[in-house]
């Protein structure tokens, strides 16, 4: 088979210890008026007052939005857009955890071409090119620093929903490891666990004939060779260390590593796309308000599960790269052990085995099936195909902790 690739990427990206000291001389090469986006918990620490020193050090005009929420409700993005237009920043820097990042890119984008952010729902959506974000990650998880995604909370709409296009893609990406420092235990599990869903999602994505037109009509074009490449870094350095940084925040190998594979898996499915881990997980939030990485986190193994007839040999790699192949055992019991693998690391660091234990109500399965399989651009991403039967199989699986029942369903 002739390898097929597809990587689209920031211009730059920047990764180690102290490595947000450069954020001014990026800045200056970029633009002269900076628009930053940050959250309250961000804005009040002495991290930020430097970046601030730093940016007027290199004769930047800073304006500050420091009300970013979590998960970007729509009118917050309509207050930032208002805050900003009379300053008119030509770059716009976002730092903090994945919300902040995609309120960057939406700020950016509605800036440079006008109209309504629902406007841009959907896949190439976007015109043209936007005014250049950098991202400055202050979580070890979303990977939103590289990808072409923002994600929104759209009170109209029952889901969450995406924008996703080449040009919402960070123009530099900044990881220093040292900012995730402060992250609490649960917030490290979750985005280390939605990082590892990124990339084991991305990994065992469906394979397609990587035709000329492809990547030119689809945004998420599939497993290929160059996401393949970021996806196994990010699930060996993610299962190296996430378990590592979650008992011992202070670590900073491990919290490098876990930076590191995230962003890596950023790379990996930014490309790629996820699968149905994704979208069990847009229902699931949207019924119990259950955070991001922690729906996709608590599906996977249950996916993984499901998926295993079709995707054996992919989960046989992702089994060494665990470090857990042995020479002499069979497909199928590496394929297992990559499972139970990530089932074992998942329990260890608090992600919650059930749907039920998410507060899911039983009479709201069927819902929940029906939800997911509409999501099409995700479901048709996964190397296993669905029905509406085998959806709500996976849903009922995944609420009772019926592992080994679904491992049985072919
Ligand atoms: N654009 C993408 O490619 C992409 C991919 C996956 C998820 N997402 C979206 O990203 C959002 C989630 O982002 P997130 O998980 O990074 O969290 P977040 O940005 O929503 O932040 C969650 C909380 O963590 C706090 N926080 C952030 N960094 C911290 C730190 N270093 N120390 C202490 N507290 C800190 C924040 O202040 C906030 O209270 C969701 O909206 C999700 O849908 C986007
Ligand atoms: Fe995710």
């Amino acid at each position: 088979m002739n390898p097929f690739g597809v990587a689209r990427l920031p211009r730059e990206v920047f990764f180690g210890k102290g490595q947000s000291a450069a954020v001014g001389l990026v800045a200056a090469r970029l633009g002269s008026k900076a628009l930053v986006c940050t959250d309250e918990r961000f804005a009040s620490t002495d991290a930020f007052e430097h970046i601030m020193v730093l940016l007027t050090a290199s004769s930047l005009a800073v304006d500050v939005y420091g009300a970013v929420e979590p998960d970007v409700p729509y009118e917050n993005v309509s207050s930032c857009v208002e805050h900003a237009r009379d300053f008119a920043p030509d770059l716009v820097i976002g730092i903090g955890g994945g919300s902040c990042l995609d309120m960057a890119k939406c700020v950016s984008l509605i800036l440079s071409h006008g109209g309504e952010l629902r406007d841009y729902y959907g896949e190439f959506k976007v015109p043209g090119p936007v005014l250049p974000v950098i991202a400055v990650p202050t979580t070890a998880g979303t990977g939103s620093e590289v990808t072409p995604v923002a994600v929104i909370s759209d009170a109209s709409r029952t889901l969450k929903v995406g924008i996703s296009s080449p040009y919402l893609i960070p123009a530099a990406a900044i990881c220093d490891p040292d900012l995730t420092i402060s992250c609490p235990r649960s917030l490290t599990a979750i985005a280390g666990a939605d990082a590892l869903t990124h990339a084991i999602e991305a990994f065992t994505a469906v394979r397609r004939d990587g035709d000329a037109d492809l990547a030119q009509k689809h945004v998420f074009v599939g497993k290929n060779a160059l996401s393949d490449h970021f996806a196994l870094l990010a699930i060996r350095l993610l299962h190296k260390s996430l378990e590592r940084a979650y008992a011992d925040g202070s670590d900073e190998a491990a919290r490098a590593d876990v930076m590191m594979g995230a962003m890596a898996a950023g790379c990996a499915f930014g490309v790629a796309g996820t699968a149905a881990a994704h979208a069990v997980q847009y229902p699931i939030g949207a019924l119990t308000g259950t955070p991001h990485g922690l729906g996709v986190a608590t599906m996977l193994p249950y996916v993984m599960a499901y998926n295993r007839p079709a995707a054996q040999d992919e989960f046989g790699e992702i089994a060494e790269a665990f470090g857990l192949a042995a020479p002499d055992t069979s497909a199928e019991e590496r394929a297992d052990a990559a499972i139970a693998e990530v089932a074992r690391l998942f329990s260890a660091i608090g992600i919650t085995s059930t749907l039920e234990k998410l507060g899911l109500a039983q009479d709201k399965l069927d819902w929940t099936a029906e939800q997911a399989i509409g999501i099409e651009r995700l479901i048709k991403n996964n190397p296993r195909a669905f029905n509406l039967p085998a959806m709500k199989r996976l849903v009922r699986a995944a609420y009772d902790g019926d592992m080994e029942g679904l491992r049985q369903y072919l």
